[in-house]
């Protein structure tokens, strides 16, 4: 498999969705808070340190549910979520709507943001990055680069290491995963000019917090 070849293609789509099938996605958010994803998301927004006026980017947001802890705990952020997945997104909005909460969904994806230069005070990433080929993880990270404003940060919560996790095994077993993902995001952060790459600590299911500075 080289650097240009998606590795994810064999679903109908050109992305790898939430449960790995479209059939499986209603199953999402039982199934993630069972595992407890929300103790994730506590845990990444509490790292970004979002402030009053920041525009806060969640790349991936799938069903919704980080992107509106944020909405929920900082009222005064703006908050966006993007993802690829219509399906996904529809969820997400029937939530926000449900609980009156002020969120843009944007249909997009990582490698190609439909986002201005230096207009994003922080990006927010959960669960996400395992699902981008090589090439796309390259792109993503200039694109995060590109939106961050100076001295903005991104906070990436992702499988580490050569550790998969329950959760990426259960639902990623075809195509496979990269092997060694968790341990080159901070270098890949680098490659794609993000400054104060690194870890910020594991936590449960497998999971390593990234953080770096645009
Ligand atoms: C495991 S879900 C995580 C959803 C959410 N962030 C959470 O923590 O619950 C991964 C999400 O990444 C999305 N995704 C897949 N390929 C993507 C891409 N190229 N750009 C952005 N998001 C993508 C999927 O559609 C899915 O919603």
């Amino acid at each position: 498999m080289t650097e240009q070849v998606p590795q994810h293609t064999g679903h109908g789509h050109g992305y790898l969705p939430a449960m790995g099938h479209d059939r499986l996605l209603p199953f999402y958010d039982p199934f993630t808070r069972l595992l407890g994803v929300r103790s994730l998301h506590r845990t990444l927004a509490d790292q970004a340190d979002i402030a009053p006026g920041h525009r806060v980017l969640e790349i991936g947001c799938g069903t919704g549910n980080l992107a509106l802890l944020v909405a929920r705990r900082y009222r005064g952020a703006t908050v966006v979520g993007l993802d690829p997945d219509p399906l996904a997104l529809g969820r997400a909005r029937r939530k926000a709507t449900r609980d009156s909460l002020p969120v843009q969904w944007d249909l997009g994806s990582a490698g190609d943001l439909p986002y201005p230069d230096a207009s994003v005070d922080r990006v927010l990433s959960a669960l996400m990055f395992h699902h981008l080929d090589r090439a796309e993880k390259h792109r993503a990270l200039s694109e995060i680069k590109r939106v961050l404003r100076p001295g903005g940060t991104l906070h990436l919560v992702d499988f580490g290491g050569h550790h998969r996790g329950l959760l990426a095994r259960l639902t990623h077993r075809d195509p496979p995963l990269e092997d060694d993902a968790g341990d080159r995001i901070p270098a890949r952060m680098r490659e794609a000019g993000l400054t104060d790459a690194g870890e910020l600590g594991r936590g449960r299911l497998g999971v390593t917090f990234y953080r770096a500075t645009g």
